[in-house]
């Protein structure tokens, strides 16, 4: 497609791997999956400060974040969401590029989406851990932090993910916190134990 639209990829002379020698670590895609709730962007929010104690450039995209500006104009049909989670699999692509340890919250919800995401990030050679943050939906839908689990049981949202929508758990994925079970510090800390085997840090 890119050679019917006459467009040709322009090599950089700043490189990724002068990139990670500057900063003393790589990039790369942590994805948190997980129900609304489940307690994804609490934990991403503790590994981002532990990683700025450490020097580490990181950066979170957060779904409800991103979707207030570039993905203002999805909603959460499953094409929706597909489209959703493709454009994010390719900013963290650049992020992650860029030298970030770049953290993803988003449900992420299909199987075949976030392996979309993985290949994108893999293909581009850097690293992507999936992490499914695991939480009970009674539990999700008990804390209810932004009123919404509430408003689907009325009938008020529609697809709602766990309710009328589906949520595919992941199958091999990198690391599972279980979230309703131990302090968000304790599993970030073994986000930050993978990234060091993985030698992301160096
Ligand atoms: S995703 O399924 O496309 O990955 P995303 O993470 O971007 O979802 O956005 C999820 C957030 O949107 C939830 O945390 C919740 O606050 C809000 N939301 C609004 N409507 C829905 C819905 N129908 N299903 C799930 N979350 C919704």
């Amino acid at each position: 497609m890119s050679e019917e639209k006459n467009i040709v990829w322009h090599k950089q002379s700043v490189t990724r791997e002068l990139r990670e020698k500057a900063n003393g670590h790589k990039g790369c895609v942590i994805w948190y999956t997980g129900l609304s709730g489940s307690g994804k962007s609490t934990v991403a929010n503790e590994v981002e400060k532990s990683l700025l104690n450490l020097g580490v450039k990181s950066y979170l995209l957060d779904g409800d974040n991103v979707r207030h500006g570039l993905n203002s104009d999805l909603g959460f049909t499953k094409e929706d969401r597909e489209e959703n989670i493709r454009r994010i699999g390719e900013v963290a692509k650049l992020f992650a590029d860029s030298g970030t340890v770049t953290g993803v919250a988003f449900i992420s919800p299909y199987r075949a989406d976030r392996k979309r995401a993985r290949d994108i990030v893999e293909s581009a050679g850097l690293d992507f851990l999936e992490v499914y943050v695991k939480c009970p939906l009674e539990i999700c839908e008990k804390r209810d932090p932004k009123g919404l689990y509430k408003k689907a049981r009325n009938g008020e949202i529609k697809n709602f993910t766990g309710l009328d929508a589906p949520y595919e758990e992941p199958t091999n994925c990198e690391l599972v916190l279980m979230s309703s079970e131990a302090a968000p510090a304790e599993l970030a800390a073994k986000v930050i134990e993978s990234l060091k085997q993985k030698h992301i840090l160096l």
